[in-house]
């Protein structure tokens, strides 16, 4: 039986791969995933559910329902002052996920090198070698997390018109780290006039806790493709709502990918996202939950640090990459595996996130406080034990 051969270069995602080997442990307090405790609020699924009793059961236009398109439009002008046309520039996806597949898919050819932060969501690098791409690495480890002009200018260097995008996702899964608008400004300049696409994952825009949430699409708006969506902002994951907006020229191969995967998404989930990203209400749900991430945030940040963990400040998103004390097991996989067998508490380890993320581990803050109050003292005993 034949098999696309890319397959035997790509393993299953090591975040979820994890999640499963740990969830028969008894009595397991899992921070392990990215999924939002809340629910979705009340006005999106009732926006959801009039979609269904007014019998919008028909096929969408591919590019996603004209109500969506222009709430997602509003959206981007109202919070990060991005204007886009809601017809030729946007295309709604299966989440951000669909976005990632479909962004890679359309601007890499074989051979062809598509530049990855790391340590990195593990998604991009599988999507790049499925492309017959090559993902090539920056280990940001010792820069904050953060991608440097000097780094991106180096890899420019190196390997020519073979680099053909740029990933970059901020806030950061699984750091939390983020840009200031003057960091994406220094490195829009290396690109300006390159043939390089920045692939801008965003996903986590709304979840910024210091400072503003600033695009590098407001610097480099004709090189730039912006993947957001309302899993994260909304509570939505299982909607599978995303978008991908960008320049019309790169927007028309993103959307000939798409149609050709899926045809469209959902009417009555892409009716919960329009309430979600066009309404006032939809703005306030967010800021509610973002109060109460910050709040976990900073609980966690301080109990870890105070058990002697070395955690760079996460800016946003709702992760906490936090560095294994010294003194103890410093293979994080097997810190992991210990920490969820013996003390309870399931965490990923940093090197699912490849380069740069051996010795770190990843906990979700997208759990209640009294979960994580529970975890801190799980990890406590366990670590004094
Ligand atoms: C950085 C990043 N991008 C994309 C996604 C996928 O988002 P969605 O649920 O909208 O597909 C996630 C989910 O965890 C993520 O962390």
């Amino acid at each position: 039986m034949s098999l696309n051969e890319r397959l035997t270069q790509i393993q299953p995602n090591a975040i979820r791969a994890f999640d499963a080997q740990i969830s028969d442990v008894a009595d397991i307090l899992k921070l392990t995933l990215g999924e939002p405790d809340f629910n979705v609020p009340t006005h999106i699924k009732q926006a959801a559910i009039d979609s269904i009793l007014v019998d919008d059961s028909h096929y969408a236009p591919a590019a996603g329902t004209q109500a969506l398109r222009e709430a997602a439009v509003h959206f981007l002008d109202d919070r990060y002052n991005l204007q886009y046309d809601a017809d030729s520039q946007v295309i709604v996806t299966l989440g951000a996920t669909e976005g990632i597949y479909d962004t890679i898919t359309a601007v890499v050819n074989p051979g062809d090198r598509v530049l990855v932060p790391a340590p990195n969501f593990p998604l991009y690098d599988p999507t790049v070698v499925l492309a017959g791409g090559v993902p090539t690495y920056v280990d940001t480890s010792a820069t904050d997390f953060l991608l440097t002009p000097d780094q991106l200018r180096g890899a420019i260097d190196t390997y020519g018109d073979q680099l053909v995008a740029v990933v970059l996702n901020y806030p950061s899964n699984p750091t939390g780290a983020t840009y200031t608008s003057e960091q994406l400004s220094a490195l829009a300049d290396v690109l300006r006039g390159t043939d390089i696409t920045v692939i801008a994952d965003e996903i986590y825009s709304e979840l910024v806790y210091d400072g503003q949430h600033t695009s590098i699409a407001q610097y480099l708006p004709d090189q730039t493709l912006v993947l957001n969506g309302v899993s994260k902002s909304h509570a939505m994951t299982g909607y599978r709502i995303g978008f991908v907006v960008g320049p019309t020229k790169l927007i028309r191969a993103v959307g000939l990918i798409h149609q050709f995967a899926v045809t469209s998404a959902s009417n009555p989930a892409m009716a919960g996202a329009a309430e979600a990203l066009g309404t006032e209400a939809g703005r306030q749900d967010t800021l509610a939950m973002k109060a109460e991430y910050a709040a976990r945030r900073d609980y966690l940040v301080k109990a870890l640090r105070e058990l002697g963990f070395a955690i760079p400040q996460p800016a946003g998103a709702f992760y906490v990459f936090a560095q294994i004390p010294d003194g103890l097991e410093q293979d994080d996989v097997a810190f992991s595996l210990a920490l969820a067998q013996e003390g309870k508490v399931a965490v990923i380890p940093g090197s699912a996130f490849g380069i740069g993320g051996a010795g770190y581990i990843r906990l979700s803050y997208a759990a209640s406080l009294a979960d994580l109050q529970t975890a801190v003292a799980r990890i406590a005993a366990f670590i004094t034990d």
